[in-house]
């Protein structure tokens, strides 16, 4: 069997790549990343001369480079991670989103349905469905739950899953969806909430919570999202939309002021800034499906995840470093430097 899986050199696709070689071993898995300011080579160190493993820099957008690609691997499965993934990127600039995440899911859609797969799986997320009021704590996102986008980041990944939908309707594609939570571990890049607080506290910089920080996100260790997507891979439905999450609500601030908590660090090093423009209040997943059909439960308690996902960041300061010594300088500044407080 060979995979194809984009995205792997970024955060969840690297995570997914460690976790498929070890439980399929009999396995080919080919990485296509086009090593964005978010993808690193690096991250794949440990796989690079495993011979199950290979590394292609290629943009999911050139067609042609995709089409020679799927004539000499004649993959069997893709799995799409490769996206812009970042919301307050999206809102200082769209454009790269569109693209990426919409126009890179077609070509790649159209390079099986012209070589033929036994399975194309999308990524997705549950930001598709837009946001949850913070005061109804009975309400929960099923797959059911109307497309609703608040961001042009979700915009865009709730245009890729229509297209793909699409597909199967229209031409009979296997595909299938996984629309997960927000995912914590290893490997995840330093602008997105948890990895950014642990590197900043470390650093005894602020820690920039938006708004009131009263925001809810529903944290999923990342190899129990990768567990999620082997089995729908394997036994899910073709057609069918699979929601991941492990009913794990968290407020933002109670997150920040437990990483502080772990480091030993002051919470007097939150520092309130302006709100994100669209915020959205509340995600909250309603697993049943995925565990109904396929058995599938998060093995991962929040306590635990945090705490080695906080030791991995610890014991691997020259991945972070190499990272927020470079280019995320200039973002972190413009993101962050003029930021008026709340
Ligand atoms: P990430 O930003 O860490 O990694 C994205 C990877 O895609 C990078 O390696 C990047 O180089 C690559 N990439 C970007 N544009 C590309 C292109 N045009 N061609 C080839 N490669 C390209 O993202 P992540 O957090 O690992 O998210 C992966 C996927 O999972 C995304 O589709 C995202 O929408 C989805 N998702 C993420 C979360 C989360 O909490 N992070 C939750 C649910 C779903
Ligand atoms: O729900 C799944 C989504 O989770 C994925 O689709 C996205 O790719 C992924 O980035 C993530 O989106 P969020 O916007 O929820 O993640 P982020 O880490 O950017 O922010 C989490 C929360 O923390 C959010 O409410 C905004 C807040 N926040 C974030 C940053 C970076 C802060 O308060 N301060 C910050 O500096």
């Amino acid at each position: 069997m060979t995979v194809i899986v984009t995205g792997g050199a970024g955060f969840i696709g690297s995570n997914f790549i460690f976790y498929m070689l070890n439980a399929h071993p009999d396995y080919r898995i080919v990485c296509v990343d086009k090593l964005t300011y978010a993808g690193n080579l690096s991250t794949l160190r440990s796989v690079m001369n495993n011979p199950a493993f290979s590394f292609v820099k290629l943009d999911i957008c050139d067609r042609s480079g995709v089409y020679s690609l799927f004539e000499k691997e004649k993959p069997d499965m893709v799995v799409n991670f490769a996206a812009e993934s970042h919301v307050d990127r999206s809102i200082e600039d769209a454009s790269v989103f569109l693209q990426t995440n919409i126009i890179g899911t077609s070509v790649m859609m159209d390079a099986c349905r012209k070589y033929g797969i036994r399975r194309y799986h999308q990524v997705s997320t549950d930001e598709v469905y837009g946001d949850l009021p913070l005061d109804r704590p009975d309400l929960f996102f099923t797959e059911e739950t109307p497309i609703h986008t608040s961001s042009p980041y979700s915009s865009s990944k709730a245009g890729a899953d229509l297209l793909v939908l699409a597909y199967h309707r229209t031409f009979g594609m296997p595909v299938s969806i996984s629309r997960c939570s927000n995912n914590y571990g290893p490997y995840h890049f330093p602008e997105k909430l948890i990895p950014l607080m642990i590197i900043n506290a470390l650093g005894n910089k602020p820690l920039p919570v938006y708004g009131k920080g009263i925001n809810v996100r529903d944290w999923l260790y990342v190899e129990d999202h990768c567990k999620a997507i082997d089995l729908i891979l394997h036994n899910g439905r073709a057609g069918e939309v699979y929601n991941v999450g492990g009913h794990n609500e968290m407020r933002n601030i109670d997150i920040v002021k437990l990483i502080c908590k772990e480091l030993g660090k002051p919470e007097s090093l939150i520092t309130y800034v302006a709100d994100r423009k669209g915020h959205d209040l509340r995600y909250a997943i309603d697993p049943t499906k995925i565990r109904n059909e396929l058995g599938w439960m998060p093995e991962t308690k929040f306590e635990d995840g945090i705490r080695r996902t906080i030791k991995w960041y610890l014991d691997n300061r020259a991945w972070w470093e190499e990272i927020i010594n470079g280019d995320y300088q200039q973002y972190y500044e413009k993101m962050y430097k003029d930021r008026q407080k709340a």
